[in-house]
């Protein structure tokens, strides 16, 4: 496979049971995600954004098809380093942010570098010079509940920073926030997707990454209906 792509999926399918009833949340998704694009998602609640983005995050198991993750196929790692990808090669973001409530900025961005291995001290320097980034350099020991909405989605993309990954996936990350803020947080990661090289797969109902995006990639009822290049 190409270095140039990052993640490929071929006939990825996710069929969920729920009592007797059987859904195909994903009908075979074959996609080549390339290193360095700015790739939207865009579709309709329900046709299988969130499930797709568990598939290729490492964070559920397709039934069936493969994913590659960086040449390698996904699901044939052993957990270790299934689990190693996710802490390392993977930033998560997401619609509700998902932080920590009892910790401050700065240790939410620094939890995941200290399950990397770093030092408290290591840590602490480098979240904070993540979060200086992000622009919340004088929020440093808020916690979430006294932070904005677009000021904790601000510290969910320094987390997902944390340990310089190669993808950053965010689903539906302004799907929380007013349209202003909304667009801030997309200005941020098309810009951390320029100058720092991080592939960004964002899904999204937001028009307004339309703009920030390379490719927009259309789904509905778990099936691939087209890609735009822009
Ligand atoms: N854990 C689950 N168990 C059963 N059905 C699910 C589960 N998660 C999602 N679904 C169903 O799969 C389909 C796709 O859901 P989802 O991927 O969350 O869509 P989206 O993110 O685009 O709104 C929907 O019909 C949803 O109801
Ligand atoms: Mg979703």
């Amino acid at each position: 496979m190409s270095q140039d792509i990052i993640i490929r999926t071929e006939n990825v399918k996710k069929l969920y049971r729920l009592g007797d009833e059987e859904i195909w949340a994903l009908k075979g998704i074959s996609i080549d995600i390339r290193r360095g694009e700015f790739l939207s998602i865009m579709g309709p609640s329900g046709s299988g954004k969130s499930t797709f983005f568990n598939q290729i995050g490492a964070l559920d198991v397709p039934t069936e098809g493969k994913v590659y993750f960086e040449g390698e196929s996904l699901f044939d790692l052993p957990e270790s380093k299934q689990a190693w990808i996710r802490c390392n090669r993977i930033g998560y973001i997401f619609q509700t942010f998902n932080l920590m409530p009892v910790m401050s900025a700065l240790q939410n961005v620094a939890l995941p570098m200290t399950f990397q291995g770093a030092s408290r001290e290591e840590s602490s320097a480098r979240a904070a010079a993540i979060l200086e980034r992000v622009g919340l350099g004088h929020r440093l020991h808020h916690k979430p509940f006294e932070l904005s909405g677009g000021q904790q989605q601000r510290v969910a993309v320094a987390r997902s920073l944390a340990n310089t990954p190669s993808v950053i996936l965010a689903d539906e990350p302004t799907g929380n926030l007013d349209t202003r803020t909304g667009g801030e947080i997309i200005e941020l990661i098309k810009e951390l997707n320029i100058n720092e090289g991080v592939t960004v797969i964002c899904s999204t109902h937001d028009e307004k990454m339309l703009a920030a995006s390379n490719r927009v990639c259309w789904i509905s009822d778990g099936q691939l209906d087209r890609i735009i290049e822009h």
